[in-house]
């Protein structure tokens, strides 16, 4: 079957078409636009400003990708749009573009939370390998969850962060740390430079009984941390960065490992933005699987938002969903996973 998927849900104007057979996936087109040339400037997204790109964007790019796929509108099986949750101005470029496609062909809609398509961005190398019930962490820029997963489309969210995300921390202290938009990769590049151990800075709710998490304080450290030194160096600005990224990278690990005992899990997935992180990835990697875990994390260009994981959560979804006509989807900043 063929797939059309649209991601717009936040600074990202991204279209997939792909062809997915037996939980096997050939991407015809897989084209992403992003903003953050735009948006750099402002030191973050506006979302107006989004909204507006995405309204350029989307038509050239859907040229692009049907040309590129060499597919013709109707010869679409399915469309899969993130119609929650996220900018609601960019998303209703993305949502009300599908449903235009949609109707003019009769093409039936699956409408497709931007959280469940970072967990399926797992599915395309290792669909084969994953079995249920498995946990996923999902760290991007708008949330941070622990999810266990049962089976397609039963999700249980066991914790989350009761303040930023984790994506939003290392935007925000990278500014505080004069770096620019955005700041996760610019803090994992410096903090290579640093010594993780050189501030011990705090590590809030790591020994709380549940799975929540709080990362506002640490932000709020890093500020304390620089506005106590008069003048500052730029390896001190890589130690701040790096003993940043141990602090976070080990709230997570803690708070996954107490996750995975709980609920007896063997399998554990990591997905958003986040999970590009090279710290996270090889901490992750080395502690789980010395707890003999098979833990997965999609490849760098499918951590960050992209259209691929939409449509690959499309086709899973048809597992257990049953397609709507447009008039029945409708964008939805707040949707919540569970
Ligand atoms: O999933 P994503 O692309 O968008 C949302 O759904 O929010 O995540 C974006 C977030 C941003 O906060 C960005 O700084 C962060 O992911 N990020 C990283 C890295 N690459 C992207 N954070 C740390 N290290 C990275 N290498
Ligand atoms: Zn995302």
């Amino acid at each position: 079957m063929k797939i059309l998927s649209i991601e717009s849900s936040c600074d990202d104007t991204a279209v997939s078409i792909i062809e997915a057979k037996n939980n096997k996936f050939n991407i015809l087109a897989n084209i992403i636009s992003s903003q953050i040339d735009i948006h750099k400037k402002y030191g973050g997204v506006v979302p107006e400003v989004a909204a507006r790109a995405h309204v350029e964007n989307i038509i050239p790019l859907l040229d692009q990708g049907f040309s590129k796929a060499k597919t013709k509108l109707d010869q679409i099986d399915y469309i899969a749009v993130t119609s929650g949750p996220g900018l609601i101005s960019s998303l209703l470029v993305g949502t009300e573009t599908a449903k235009a496609l949609s109707f003019t062909k009769n093409i039936p809609m699956l409408p497709i939370n931007h959280l469940e398509g970072h967990i399926y961005a797992n599915y395309f190398k290792n669909a084969a390998k994953i079995k249920f019930p498995y946990i996923c962490l999902i760290v991007s820029g708008g949330h941070t969850e622990l999810v266990l997963v049962k089976d397609h489309g039963q999700y249980k969210l066991i914790g989350q962060t009761r303040d930023d995300a984790v994506g939003e921390a290392f935007d925000k202290s990278a500014k505080l740390l004069g770096l620019p938009y955005p700041g996760g990769p610019q803090i994992s590049k410096l903090a290579e430079q640093g010594d993780e151990n050189a501030i011990n800075f705090p590590k809030p709710m790591i020994n709380s009984k549940n799975f929540d998490m709080s990362f506002s304080g640490l932000k709020t450290a890093v500020l304390y941390e620089l506005q106590s030194r008069k003048k500052i160096t730029k390896k001190q600005k890589a130690d701040i960065a790096a003993s940043f990224q141990k602090a976070v990278v080990d709230v997570l690990l803690v708070k996954s490992q107490k996750a995975i005992t709980k609920y007896k899990v063997k399998d554990f997935l990591i997905s958003g933005g986040v999970s590009a992180n090279s710290e996270l990835r090889k901490t992750f990697v080395h502690k789980l699987s010395q707890q003999n875990i098979n833990i997965y994390i999609p490849e760098i260009n499918l951590c960050t938002d992209n259209s691929l994981m939409i449509a690959i959560a499309g086709y899973y979804k048809l597992k257990y969903f049953k397609p709507v006509k447009y008039y029945q989807v409708n964008a939805d900043p707040n949707w919540e996973i569970v």
